[in-house]
């Protein structure tokens, strides 16, 4: 890898770079692991997804992106705009940092639409000279012609009672009072993680936000959850009938049995909010969203259901982590994000499925039947296995030659999701994977059914795996990087199944727009 200066590490896009990036990404398109529909950096580095909204009738989505190379630099927002949640279209960079208040990076933040106008809240991530971080929560605006016009000033400077650590404004209205709030990630002066929230009081003076004043309420009071890691990043809080969650990404929790075990979690706490003392009273324990590798700083948009009427979440996450390295970072690229996923609540968990319109993407059925075994070539596809009864495993992009039905061949090699029916417990184990990566936190990944194992939808991309289980109970996430020898996919399981499997089609073409 090469070695950045902090010049090269802190430069801010230019129109003069074009070509340079163009010829990067020329070379990082000829790479294997390039996705067939994952959102992924178009080059550079690809981090958490931000103002994620439904406005004006599309789907936009911008991401954290630093253009040069696969390293946290100086980072910019870059647009993608969807109809369905399923195919995308690259849209440009369209937020830079270029003020004094973001000069070392257009940091993550939300949006939400509010009278025909996309309003964006993000963190200026702002240094002095002597390169001490300022945060300011700053603003944006984007008409329905897609022009984004930033406000001069932040609305929100830092607060002195929390360390240079406040970020991530996510935007919430409330309908019940018609108060609009502001939640922010924080640390507190014993470094402790938090979520710090802001509420917009307008008056005949400042009736937009960008004018108003936003009050310092002080830090939502999270019952039992006072000491839970040194930072909270990219806090959510949705409401769901009734009920509330609060989702966010927890830094410094210690691994325990089988939670807990990549470098940062992400996860929620299904409960009560109560504004008027700002707490949130937990019903359900802290649950991760992701039980597989790669899951991280997790954004829900809300949106109302066409065909229902009802008003729903999608959520969308980074399908990576910080402080950790990729193999395609020898590439000069690094990062994608998961499927967005359609969020319920069913007691006080969230399920996820992925769109409805996912199905558009099956090019072809590659099987469908019932089976004890099945084998075949590894391509980007869905898989959906049905009434599973006893244990079974999973090879895919497996070394094998892929020719043979007979149960002589089996193989036991390429990433395996192995269900134990004893324990009920769920493996994915990546250890043994020629390019096997991040091993200092492990090669497996186990996650505990409360019941037995049903059902498995699982989509396989070029470097990505996503595996939804129980209809969306729990789900578990990975970035992988087969060579060419491994292509192979075995399912074995212990009684007959229905198998369905598809092969699937392109969702974003790997085009050079900026
Ligand atoms: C989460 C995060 C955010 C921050 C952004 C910077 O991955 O650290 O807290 O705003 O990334 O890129």
């Amino acid at each position: 890898m090469k070695a950045w200066t902090k010049e090269e590490k802190y430069r801010v896009y230019k129109d003069a770079d074009r070509t340079e990036l163009e010829l990067l990404h020329q070379k990082i398109k000829a790479s294997p692991y390039r996705q067939s529909f994952h959102i992924q950096a178009l080059t550079g580095l690809l981090n958490d997804p931000n103002s994620f909204a439904y406005f004006d009738g599309k789907w936009r989505l911008f991401y954290q992106w630093f253009p040069f190379g696969a390293i946290h630099g100086m980072k910019h927002w870059y647009l993608m705009e969807s109809d369905d949640l399923v195919t995308w279209e690259a849209k440009g960079l369209k937020i830079k940092a270029d003020t004094i208040y973001d000069n070392y990076g257009v940091y993550s933040g939300s949006g939400m639409e509010i009278d025909g106008k996309l309003h964006i809240f993000y963190t200026g991530n702002s240094r002095d000279e002597a390169f001490v971080r300022h945060p300011y929560q700053c603003f944006a605006i984007m008409d329905k012609d897609g022009s984004i016009r930033k406000s001069e000033k932040p609305l929100i400077s830092e607060s002195p009672l929390y360390t240079e650590h406040q970020r991530d404004p996510k935007i919430y209205f409330d309908e019940k009072t018609n108060n609009y709030y502001i939640f922010i990630g924080a640390q507190d002066k014993a470094l402790k993680g938090k979520a710090i929230v802001y509420k917009f009081i307008p008056s005949e003076e400042t009736p937009r936000f960008e004018q108003g004043a936003w009050d310092f309420l002080g830090e939502l009071k999270v019952k039992g959850y006072e000491d839970f890691g040194y930072m909270w990043e990219c806090p959510d809080l949705i409401q769901v009938g009734e009920k509330y969650v609060l989702l966010f990404s927890p830094q410094g929790l210690e691994p325990q049995d089988y939670k807990y075990r990549n470098i940062f979690q992400n996860g929620y706490l299904e409960g009560d909010m109560d504004f008027e003392s700002l707490t949130f009273t937990p019903s359900s324990e802290f649950r991760e969203l992701d039980h597989g590798f790669e899951f991280y700083a997790s954004q829900t948009a809300a949106y109302v259901d066409r065909t229902t009427g009802e008003k729903n979440h999608a959520l969308i996450a980074w399908m990576g982590l910080p402080d950790v390295t990729y193999p395609t970072d020898e590439e000069e690229w690094s990062g994608c994000m998961t499927l967005p996923r359609i969020l319920t609540l069913k007691e006080d968990r969230l399920y996820q499925s992925p769109v409805d319109e996912m199905k558009n993407l099956r090019k072809h059925t590659l099987y469908a039947g019932q089976e004890k075994l099945w084998q075949g070539e590894t391509k980007p596809s869905e898989y959906l296995i049905e009434g599973i009864q006893g244990n079974l495993e999973l090879h895919l992009f497996g070394k094998g030659n892929g020719v043979s039905h007979s149960e002589e061949k089996l193989i036991n090699n390429g990433l395996k999701i192995v269900y134990n029916k004893d324990d009920k417990t769920l493996t994915m184990d990546r250890g043994q994977m020629n390019q096997a990566f991040n091993l200092a936190y492990g090669g497996t990944r186990t996650v505990e059914l409360e019941e037995a194992l049903h059902t498995l939808q699982i989509y396989v991309d070029h470097s990505s795996v996503e595996v939804f289980i129980n209809q969306g109970k729990y789900s578990m996430t990975a970035r992988i990087f087969p060579t060419a020898e491994e292509k192979f996919t075995q399912i074995r399981l212990e009684e007959v199944a229905s198998l369905k499997l598809w092969e699937m089609g392109v969702a974003l073409e790997d085009k050079f727009i900026i």
